[in-house]
């Protein structure tokens, strides 16, 4: 089977379900983004955890895990060469944390309009890149544009990542340069 058959229609963008992200206060009741790393080094440190995660040299693997305070944690195995493309966590914060191997992230140094548009060309000098081995993390906050990439050719990567509020979408981006598309916006289900 063709997988260019998918007759899945990409649903509307839900702007109208939610007020203005600048009148949305950021959560307080929640983990903090620091927390959130903390888990995630904390969870990473599990070497059983770690290694009960089943791998597949074809495709990324995971299993879901009870992140602090209500958050959305997964652990999720890389094997060499894949990636996630780009795309945002709209308003989630975030941290994610190697637990072996290497991975890359490409990320953007500013903050995105939210609403609004299609394509967008880049500001000279906002691309940023770090490469994160066992033990390297980073938390991100709302609105973080990244992609993240085991680059190795041939050693898998397994990382921790946690999100709050649980993530209510991703949006995702494809690159040509300078310019960002925003290609479609998924629910956390079909992220899976
Ligand atoms: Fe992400």
């Amino acid at each position: 089977m063709s997988a260019s058959a998918s007759p899945a229609p990409a649903p509307p963008v839900p702007a109208a379900a939610s007020p203005s992200p600048l009148s949305v206060p950021a959560p307080t009741s929640g983990p903090t983004a620091a927390e959130l790393l903390d888990f995630a080094r904390r969870t990473a440190a599990d070497a059983g955890l770690i290694a009960s995660l089943p791998l597949d040299p074809e495709g990324r693997t995971w299993i879901r895990l009870d992140g602090p305070g209500g958050s959305e944690a997964w652990l999720i195995g890389w094997p060499p060469g894949t990636g996630t493309g780009w795309h945002d966590h709209a308003d989630s914060i975030g941290a994610f944390l190697t637990a072996s191997g290497t991975l890359k992230e490409h990320s953007l140094a500013a903050r995105l309009p939210t609403d609004g548009w299609k394509t967008l060309e880049l500001t000279e000098g906002i691309d940023r890149s770090r490469e994160l081995t066992p033990g390297q993390g980073r938390a991100f906050g709302r609105h973080h544009v990244h992609e993240v990439l085991n680059e190795s050719a041939d050693e898998h990567a397994v990382s921790v990542h946690a999100y709050y509020p649980p993530l209510p979408q991703i949006r995702r981006y494809s690159r040509t340069g300078a310019v960002l598309r925003l290609e479609q916006t998924e629910n956390p289900e079909d992220w899976q």
